[in-house]
């Protein structure tokens, strides 16, 4: 199944492509992961402050969804498939699935802090694989990738210090 396509031939050595592809597929199922949990506390949220945080899960969601396409197609162009299961996802992200019983509005801004980070840690521990390869592209798309999820997770923690 994990048939790497053996052409590719980018300048980066079949052994780094491999490691790469294999940290971004947790990227992906991380990133993928994260969006679902989003785009359900946006339906599910209540209380108070509802207007406010169903808007901001909104903007959250549309990133996210935003973001797992150039996570994929990385992969692809290292000549790996990419994954595009929930078994895949289930296997391959760090992060805990939604829980059943929608929580308080306070505990669904923890959990999307707490995944932000999650998500921050795992670009993070790709990072030093794609400058020792060289690999430009990866190292520009975590890179972003960084930003968003730190960026992300203070807006969300600043909530909580309300
Ligand atoms: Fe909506």
């Amino acid at each position: 199944m994990k048939k790497e396509n053996t052409r590719t031939g980018i300048g980066i050595s079949p052994k780094h492509r491999a490691r790469i592809a294999e940290g971004l597929s947790k990227l992906l199922a991380d990133t993928y992961t994260l969006y679902l949990t989003t785009h359900g506390f946006h339906w599910n949220v209540t209380g108070p402050m509802f207007n406010d945080l169903h808007a901001m899960f909104m903007t959250q969601y549309t990133e996210l969804w935003n973001a797992v396409d150039p996570i994929a197609e990385r992969i692809r162009a290292l000549g790996h498939p990419a994954p595009g299961s929930y078994a895949a996802y289930g296997r391959l992200t760090s992060l805990p699935d939604a829980p059943d019983t929608p929580p308080k509005a306070l505990d669904l801004v923890r959990i999307l802090a707490d995944g932000h980070e999650a998500v921050a840690r795992t670009a993070r521990a790709v990072f030093p694989l794609a400058e020792k390869a060289d690999d430009q592209p990866t190292a520009d798309l975590l890179t972003q990738r960084l930003d968003v999820h730190e960026k992300t997770a203070w807006m969300l923690r600043s909530v909580l210090e309300a």
